[in-house]
């Protein structure tokens, strides 16, 4: 990015994108539809998007072009309302967007559906293929004590060393698969003690990185863009996670039948620059940008940011928006007034 002057206007450009998309999902609450809540999510995201001043890429989206008819990954947008002269000066931004994170979760009303975005300069995150990822999520006083390829019995030591307190004391958060069968079996064994989500690992990684939510460490395989949009998240934190590709049917513990063939995901990753499949990812590997925005809206209640919630004379949406430089972090709460000059605001 161009200047810190520009950084910090796009934060904000950046969670009017994110609060448009919460509100539109946040509409569909419980109506039993997450492909609908999560198209409304797109389309929401997608037009506050092309207002902002800047000359933006998808690098993570909502798959490739042919896939995907908006927010498809190399999709060129930004500066809609600009003349071109002025799109000349924009600065260059690479953006990573989950328009709704936990489909299920806004389809049945559950806590954690969250509308997300990362964005940093050019080559600043990395473009992970659509597949799975084995991750491991700790909060600052833990980076640099845990390894991806150590017994879970190992991490949860060192973690609970550096925070001074005894294993038991622990909660570790996992998405609750039966690939996990035997991570779950090893937290319990080890005595921590454990929460099972349905769906929504970003969200619950970011927990994991922030004291005070009772949630040490987030363990196990979710989506690699997941990952890579949390890896924006703990630039901001200071918090650490370390990955892995999955592409492995029985490491997924799924039927060969249910995932792409070996061979395809090898020549995805190849044509995505991706060498070595098995290369363990840093923080730093996922999202080497130097000046990153992260931003989230929520859109259901959740252990962060509570969700949209609506009244006679407008909406009010609940934020978080980081940004590596400088170092911010800000929670925002908005209210959307849309009731005309008698509209009452409430503390
Ligand atoms: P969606 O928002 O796309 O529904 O993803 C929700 C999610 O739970 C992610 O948080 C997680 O990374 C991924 O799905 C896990 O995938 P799966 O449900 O196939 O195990």
């Amino acid at each position: 990015m161009k200047n810190l002057k520009s950084e910090r206007e796009l934060s904000l450009d950046f969670l009017r994108v994110c609060e448009a998309a919460a509100i539109e999902s946040a509409k569909t609450m419980g109506q039993g539809d997450r492909k609908y809540s999560d198209h409304v999510a797109v389309e929401a995201m997608r037009e506050v998007m092309d207002t902002v001043p800047m000359r933006g890429r998808i690098v993570i989206g909502e798959g490739e072009r042919d896939e995907a008819p908006m927010l498809y990954i190399g999709e060129e947008l930004g500066g809609k309302e600009f003349s071109e002269d002025a799109r000349a000066g924009f600065p260059e931004i690479d953006i990573a967007v989950d328009p709704l994170e936990g489909t299920n979760l806004c389809a049945v009303g559950a806590n954690n559906a969250i509308a997300v975005l990362a964005a940093a300069e050019r080559g600043g995150l990395l473009n992970a293929p659509d597949i799975y990822m084995d991750k491991i999520v700790v909060g600052p006083s833990c980076r640099g004590a845990v390894d991806i390829d150590a017994p879970v019995k190992d991490n949860l030591k060192n973690i609970a060393r550096r925070l001074g307190r005894d294993i038991d004391d622990l909660a570790v958060i996992c998405l609750d698969r039966p690939r996990h069968k035997q991570l779950i079996n090893d937290v319990r064994s080890a005595g921590a003690r454990i929460r099972l989500i349905s769906d929504g690992d970003l969200s619950a990684g970011i927990s994991a990185a922030v004291a005070g939510t009772n949630i040490h460490a987030l363990m196990g395989i979710g989506g690699a863009p997941e990952g890579v949009i949390t890896a924006a998240a703990m630039k901001c934190l200071n918090g650490e996670i370390q990955a892995k590709l999955v592409y492995d049917p029985e490491r997924l513990g799924v039927d060969k039948s249910k995932v792409p063939p070996v061979e395809e995901v090898m020549e995805r990753l190849q044509s995505m620059g991706i060498k070595d499949p098995n290369k363990i990812y840093d923080t730093n590997d996922l999202a080497p940008g130097r000046r990153i925005i992260f931003a989230a809206t929520g859109v259901t209640d959740g252990t962060l940011l509570r969700g949209v919630r609506f009244f006679g004379a407008g909406k009010r949406t609940h934020s978080v928006v980081m940004t590596t430089d400088p170092k911010s972090i800000r929670f925002i709460d908005t209210v959307h007034v849309e009731g005309g000059p008698d509209a009452v605001i409430r503390f």
